[in-house]
């Protein structure tokens, strides 16, 4: 029987088919396990995220620098980095099926703790627990796959046009360290950030867009001096943690700290820390916080025989820097959000499902309605409400005559917009209008001219 969390999952997922914000990749066609589209109500609520983010970390500090580097790399980069040989997940296969699984996620289902086991403990667990693949058959042994997607170049077809589908931005940045440092002269402190797709082979996608295999990154690469690390560590653990809650409004107490053991971290950290939300379907890894040391730009000097490398005046002298890495997938943010603010409640005489979503997230921050849509005068003046308001507000207001008034309240708690505004009879003697609360169901009495600075300020 399905649990309540798993039933809070399945109404979130059918909620956001039904109101536009995330729909089955390539569903006419019976889906592509670990892709999914965004529709245009979950566009703006990825859009105000990412855009949020490159606010806090980039626009508002003096410190940070964009990059947009190209998803195909020259497949020396991911050799130099040790993906080609280590970027892997631990996999076991049904041996009758030959159906793959994550070997640490079937150990997990079967109530055995897999953090921090290597390849061969793992292998060690499942056997001595005689655990079966989940269609009842015996599993072979644990061994590691490459999770990176390989495609070719050009027109030859031989192994020197295999390039990889980048399975993280961070390498984006790494390799046009020395081009920032060239073109900009940046004094260390100073970080990179970049916003764009990565794409992982995931041996067993799942819980809706949470493992995706194809993701959308938000990562810096800020650059340090060694003996900084760990306060600069810390510092971005507040960081992180303040844009989670005070920017994208998560609620403190579904957040939680995990640090890596030396056996999970990846292999080109020194410390890393996760930061977990509780989704429905337990407390997973939203946002993480790595210790890269100088791995990179040493690997990258070193397999591309360009230093790269920071001159310090003051010492006279070059080195790489160090480097902490937030990195954070906006995907995991857009489910956090949603699973966040997903509520049922009971509104007069009517059970309702909304989204508490903060304004500055929310796709439409204000529904304009006109209260009958048959009397002109009304519908004419919510227009010029409208117009009003989307010279301001974009394509974040929107305007609704479709059923009756209450069918339209439903429709926009549903989609987490905070605000309706509708325009009756009095409105047009007296240019006022009524304002709802979605939370709460209130209405007040609040003057056209005032909008605009009342929505203002709640995002
Ligand atoms: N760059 C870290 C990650 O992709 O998880």
């Amino acid at each position: 029987m399905a649990s309540e969390k798993d039933k809070i999952m399945e109404n979130i997922i059918s909620l956001a088919k039904r109101r536009g914000f995330i729909f089955q990749g390539s569903e006419i066609y019976g889906g592509l396990a670990g892709t999914w589209d965004y529709g245009p109500l979950g566009v703006g609520l990825k859009k105000n995220i990412r855009d949020l983010w490159w606010k806090t970390f980039v626009d508002d500090s003096d410190d940070m620098y964009g990059i947009d580097a190209a998803v195909l790399m020259n497949s020396k980069v991911w050799e130099a980095t040790g993906h080609v040989a280590t970027f892997t997940d631990p996999l076991v296969e049904d041996v009758k099926t030959k159906k793959r699984y994550r070997a640490d996620h079937l150990l997990e289902e079967n109530g055995v703790n897999p953090n921090g086991m290597s390849l061969s403990q793992m292998d060690a667990e499942i056997k001595s627990h005689k655990l079966k693949s989940p269609d009842g058959n015996m599993l072979g042994d644990v061994r590691h796959f490459n999770m990176m997607f390989q495609t070719k170049v050009g027109a030859t077809d031989d192994s020197s046009s295999v390039v990889y589908l980048r399975p993280e931005t961070a390498q984006g940045m790494f390799v046009n360290f020395k081009n920032v440092i060239d073109s900009f002269h940046p004094k260390l402190p100073f970080g990179l950030a970049q916003i764009g797709k990565a794409f992982r082979n995931e041996i067993t996608p799942g819980n809706f867009i949470f493992r995706l295999r194809e993701l959308e990154q938000m990562e810096i690469e800020y650059f340090i001096r060694e003996e900084e690390w760990a306060g600069q560590f810390n510092s971005w653990l507040g960081r992180i943690k303040e844009f989670l809650v005070k920017i994208i409004g998560l609620s403190a107490d579904h957040l939680s700290e995990y640090e890596h053991s030396d056996e999970e971290r990846s292999f080109y950290s020194k410390k890393t820390v996760d930061i977990l939300f509780d989704y429905p379907f337990g407390a997973k890894e939203l946002y993480g916080l790595a210790y890269r040391t100088d791995y990179d730009l040493k690997k990258h000097g070193e397999y591309s025989s360009v230093p790269l490398e920071y001159f310090d005046e003051k010492e006279g002298k070059r080195f790489s820097p160090h480097v902490i890495e937030p990195a954070v997938g906006v995907d995991r943010i857009v489910l956090a959000v949603l699973c966040d603010a997903y509520r049922e409640d009971q509104m007069g005489d009517e059970k309702r499902a909304y989204l508490k979503l903060s304004p500055k997230v929310a796709p439409i921050k204000a529904a304009i309605f006109p209260l009958l849509k048959n009397k002109p005068e009304l519908v004419n003046k919510a227009r010029d409400v409208y117009k009003l308001l989307k010279s301001d507000f974009h394509s974040s207001v929107m305007f609704d005559d479709n059923g009756n008034i209450g069918k339209r309240y439903r429709r926009q708690d549903e989609i987490g917009t905070p605000f309706c505004i509708t325009i009756d009879f009095e409105t047009l003697s007296d240019d006022t209008v009524t304002l709802r609360d979605r939370d709460s169901g209130k209405q007040e009495r609040i003057k056209i001219s005032e909008l605009t600075v009342l929505l203002k300020k709640s995002l």
